[in-house]
């Protein structure tokens, strides 16, 4: 775990984090304007610099926003000020750390990918705590069926289903492209919209 973190810490330091298109990303928009992530109490888990959080703060969700790098929730919280939008904001992690809870809504974009291969047992328990039946979760993945390196991890939907299927049903599963830092890099990922059961 300390070398994720370290991995982490050292990208944001370096400006090195292609992930941080500094945009809204337009899937979550879709989601959220098709009144599919019903409820006001939101978890976004790995916020980085915050853009999502601020934009679903903005659209009325009381939002919590946890990432474990330092840096990355400092300038997330600039974000929030510039913006004049309250988040409750937390340098904490999300397969350890309690996150509070439950709530309406769990948001991430790039992190289930990631933390599949940390610890996906002890980050579904982190789930399960902060969730309960009916709270939609919305992830963002990259999709195996086009693997970049360097580029994000990637998951097969047989893999998300057998891994997230025990505890939550599949509302919604579509494909579309990740927005980065450069208009060249545009990588297939998943659209995953679950419901607690
Ligand atoms: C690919 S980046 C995506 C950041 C942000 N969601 C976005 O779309 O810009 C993954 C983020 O998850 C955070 N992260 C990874 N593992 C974490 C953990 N165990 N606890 C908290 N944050 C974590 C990283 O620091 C990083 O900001």
């Amino acid at each position: 775990m300390a070398n994720e973190l370290h991995d982490f810490d050292k990208a944001y330091e370096k400006g090195h984090t292609p992930w941080d298109s500094g945009v809204p990303c337009l899937e979550l928009v879709r989601v959220v304007n098709a009144g599919l992530l019903p409820g006001r109490k939101l978890l976004e888990l790995g916020c980085g610099t915050g853009t999502n959080a601020v934009e679903l703060a903005r659209r009325g969700y009381k939002v919590t926003a946890a990432d474990f790098v330092t840096k990355a929730v400092e300038r997330a919280k600039l974000k929030a000020e510039a913006a004049r939008v309250e988040i409750d904001f937390r340098v904490a992690d999300v397969i350890k750390d309690d996150l509070g809870g439950p709530f309406d809504v769990i948001f991430d974009r790039g992190v289930y990918h990631h933390i599949r291969r940390v610890d996906l047992a002890a980050f579904l328990e982190r789930l399960s705590a902060a969730s309960r039946k009916g709270t939609r979760w919305l992830t963002l993945a990259g999709h195996a069926g086009e693997v970049h390196q360097p580029g994000p991890p990637t998951v097969s939907e047989a893999e998300f289903r057998a891994e997230l299927g025990t505890l939550f049903q599949f509302i919604e599963v579509r494909e579309f492209r990740f927005g980065t830092d450069s208009d060249d890099f545009r990588p297939l990922a998943w659209s995953i919209l679950m419901e607690r059961k």
